[in-house]
């Protein structure tokens, strides 16, 4: 990315025209956004997965709007000028839309972000439009839905039978229309991302969805090896940040134990 470009909802759109990735990453606080902005990726997303890989919950259902506020304010602290996502914790915008839209709206004029994620297709189209319709900026993710883990039954891949790729396409287009300034692909096979990426107007933003969609996420703990207690498939190392951290805080405690620090 030109480091001078300002990334908004329009350069989503180009970006797709052009035939031009987008890359995103999750991040949780002012120093990796600062960094992560400055290396160039395109938007920064506050996951929930923060949950998880920050907060030590053992899935995202417990994470609240206020931690979420937290640490978006956090990330925009670090990176003023980065095009920054809020990822809506469960049960933020699934009871009504009036606290949906109140909960997105807090996002936006407390936390300075720039547009909000929800998980779901066609049944929280109507909510896109809702939100877009008040001028708040929606990425929508199907495929695998975190939020969803205990009525599926765990973390599962999606769209292996032709029936489920359909509901997935029928979903896609749903969110289009609905709004989305883009959709999330979630866990589904290579085949399927590329044909939801070729089927729809938006751009596709891959997290093991396969290398044919317009984009990909990644989730920054997992991209630095930073999160221990598992590694999902998708997710690709490019540093082994844990065992340096490790390494680093042994022999500092062994320096102490031995006096050798002074
Ligand atoms: O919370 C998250 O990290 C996500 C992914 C799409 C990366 O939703």
């Amino acid at each position: 990315m030109n480091p001078n470009e300002k990334v908004t909802v329009a350069t989503f759109r180009k970006r797709k025209a052009a035939g031009e990735k987008i890359s995103m990453i999750t991040v949780y606080d002012a120093p990796s956004a600062a960094i992560c902005h400055s290396a160039g990726v395109d938007a920064l997303l506050v996951g929930d997965s923060l949950a998880m890989t920050v907060l030590g919950y053992k899935n995202t259902l417990p994470y609240t709007m206020e931690e979420a506020l937290h640490h978006t304010k956090a990330v925009r602290r670090g990176a003023p000028d980065a095009f920054v996502i809020f990822d809506m914790p469960f049960m933020s915008y699934q009871t009504c839309d009036e606290e949906a839209l109140r909960n997105a709206g807090r996002a936006v004029k407390e936390a300075g972000a720039d547009a909000v994620k929800l998980e779901g297709g066609a049944a929280v189209s109507p909510l896109i439009e809702k939100l877009v319709g008040c001028g708040i900026p929606v990425l929508a993710h199907i495929g695998l839905l975190p939020q969803h883990i205990m009525t599926a039954g765990g973390y599962r891949k999606t769209g292996k039978t032709p029936e489920d790729a359909e509901r997935l396409l029928a979903d896609a287009k749903k969110v289009e229309e609905a709004g989305a300034f883009a959709t999330v692909l979630e866990c589904m096979p290579d085949e399927v991302g590329k044909m939801l990426s070729e089927n729809i107007g938006i751009p596709t933003i891959s997290i093991g969805a396969g290398p044919d969609c317009d984009g990909q996420v990644q989730v920054l703990n997992d991209l630095l090896g930073l999160f221990e207690e598992f590694t999902p498939k998708h997710a690709r190392k490019y540093a082994e940040f844990g065992r340096i951290f490790r390494e680093a805080v042994t022999a500092y405690a062994d320096d102490v134990k031995t006096g050798k620090f002074r």
